[in-house]
């Protein structure tokens, strides 16, 4: 029960720490970003990712466990990943393309991370920090399809991904 509970711990640090890294992303991603729908969803994530960080210090605080020397090795490898996002010979959609994969790259780390904390609480028998978690899973969960929309489409429009792939160079 012990070593369980601190995997636990170690996951939530984690997700805290990826959450807090990619936040500061965040304004560069916006700023490199053409699209005003993408842009639209990528400010209200950012909103999302500022109250995800609070649930998990909630949850910290809660546990009586100090988060702060956190840190996410997977996350950080993503978020390296940031430097060929970005190139200045991009046609507008292509960059958008590559901006939506990189943030559903993240959004699906995110989104394993918790799946495995929800599932880890609910056996630690922590239903407030269920409850907290599963509004976090609903968030990045939705933030994904967002996306997913945005480069695909949908029935009546066509997405950024069709518009990039139309493209000659
Ligand atoms: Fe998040």
């Amino acid at each position: 029960m012990k070593d369980f509970y601190q995997l636990f711990i170690q996951e939530l640090k984690d997700i805290y720490a990826a959450e807090k890294s990619s936040l500061k992303l965040m304004t560069h991603v916006m700023h490199a970003t053409k699209s005003s729908k993408l842009k639209e969803a990528l400010k209200l994530h950012t909103e999302e990712t500022k109250m995800q960080i609070k649930r998990l210090e909630q949850i910290a605080a809660e546990l009586k466990e100090d988060f702060s020397n956190a840190k996410s090795d997977a996350m950080q490898g993503i978020l390296k990943e940031w430097n060929h996002v970005v190139k200045p010979h991009f046609q507008n959609d292509v960059q958008d393309a590559a901006i939506i994969g990189f943030m559903q790259k993240i959004k699906h780390y995110e989104i394993a991370l918790y799946g495995v904390l929800k599932t880890f609480a609910k056996h630690l028998n922590m239903t407030k920090v269920v409850d907290l978690l599963r509004e976090s899973i609903l968030e990045e969960g939705n933030a994904d399809k967002k996306f997913t929309e945005i480069a695909e489409g949908t029935l009546f429009i066509g997405g950024i991904n069709a518009k990039a792939s139309r493209k000659v160079a």
